[in-house]
């Protein structure tokens, strides 16, 4: 992985950090009533200060191939990585994954109360949709209304939401899953969002439908490689590194291909599904545009944290 790429992931990262904060003020916007300070304090413990923000990187540099307003851009990008905090605040509950460290920190509900982490959740995913349908993003209110439906799908029951139900299932379960299930309940619950953000940076860059097809496409790869690679840094890396504890998928019989297949074959698996992502880039006809997103790609793989 270059140099150049972490330096622009960061860049971008610092970027994304910035919008955050303007959106997470304690200022109420128009229509709000007020912003209650303590659930206000547990969203931004969520949103802020940490985290790789590949997601919205991944949206930002979609919708730059298009030559998109950055300003647009960067909600939809800032309202994806909404619900993906979301979803990790709610993953540590003690009723799901029960953790008490993430990117580095103590987890929402231990830094405040569960239902302070629960209501955290829950206010960033509402206010993802406030952002997506807010004039402020597109002027066409059929593109916003595209933005909004695209995030649903790809957040709730037949996404993220349903893909982290059928984590927990199989968890509580005796019955193994297949190597089916397992790819798709993967699917649903991380590859999803993945496949969302670059979706979302087509959706605002007018794509055609080939060049829409072959991005989702990527996206959806990527995100398949990119839970394997979580589930090998969890067996192999640790919590100093990782921001999170390690070690804790095989203790909690989680299902995953590195429990399936061992951490040599899944490594290969998650290695070809990223030159599989690599290839579905080609004939999108962008030339070397589209070269953030491989090195994108290989990051996924190759990532340490
Ligand atoms: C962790 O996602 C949760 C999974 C979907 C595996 P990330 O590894 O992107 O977490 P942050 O945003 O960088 O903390
Ligand atoms: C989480 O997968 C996927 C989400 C939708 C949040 P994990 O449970 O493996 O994520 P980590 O390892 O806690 O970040
Ligand atoms: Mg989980
Ligand atoms: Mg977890
Ligand atoms: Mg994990």
């Amino acid at each position: 992985m270059s140099i150049s790429f972490e330096l622009k992931l960061n860049d971008v990262a610092a970027q994304v950090e910035q919008a955050l904060e303007g959106l997470l003020s304690p200022q109420a916007r128009p229509g709000e009533t007020r912003r209650p300070a303590r659930l206000l304090a547990a969203m931004r413990h969520a949103a802020l200060g940490g985290g790789k923000r590949l997601r919205p990187f991944l949206t930002l540099e979609t919708a730059a191939l298009f030559d998109v307003a950055p300003e647009a851009a960067m909600r939809a990008a800032c309202a994806l990585e909404m619900v993906h905090c979301y979803s990790l605040v709610h993953d540590d509950l003690p009723a799901m994954d029960d953790d008490d460290l993430r990117r580095g920190r103590p987890t929402v509900h231990k830094a405040y109360d569960e239902a302070t982490a629960i209501l955290a959740g829950d206010s960033l995913l509402t206010y993802a949709f406030d952002i997506l349908s807010d004039p402020a993003t597109h002027d066409d209110p059929a593109l916003r209304c595209q933005l909004v439906r695209h995030l649903a799908l790809a957040s709730g029951l037949g996404g993220m939401a349903g893909g982290q139900a059928l984590d927990l299932e199989a968890e509580r379960s005796d019955k193994p899953l297949t190597m089916d299930e397992i790819l798709e309940m993967q699917a649903m619950k991380t590859g999803a969002l993945l496949q969302q953000a670059v979706e979302a940076g087509a959706l605002l860059g007018l794509a055609s439908p080939v060049q829409m097809r072959r991005l989702s496409r990527f996206g959806a790869l990527i995100g398949a490689a990119f839970q394997i690679a979580d589930d090998l840094l969890d067996a192999r890396s640790d919590a100093a590194t990782l921001g999170k504890r390690a070690g804790k998928d095989a203790g909690r019989n989680k299902a995953t291909l590195v429990s399936m297949l061992g951490v040599d074959v899944a490594g290969h698996r998650c290695d070809s599904l990223v030159d599989e992502a690599v290839g579905a880039l080609q004939g999108l006809e962008l030339g070397s545009r589209t070269d953030v997103l491989i090195e994108a790609a290989r990051f996924v793989a190759g990532r340490s944290s």
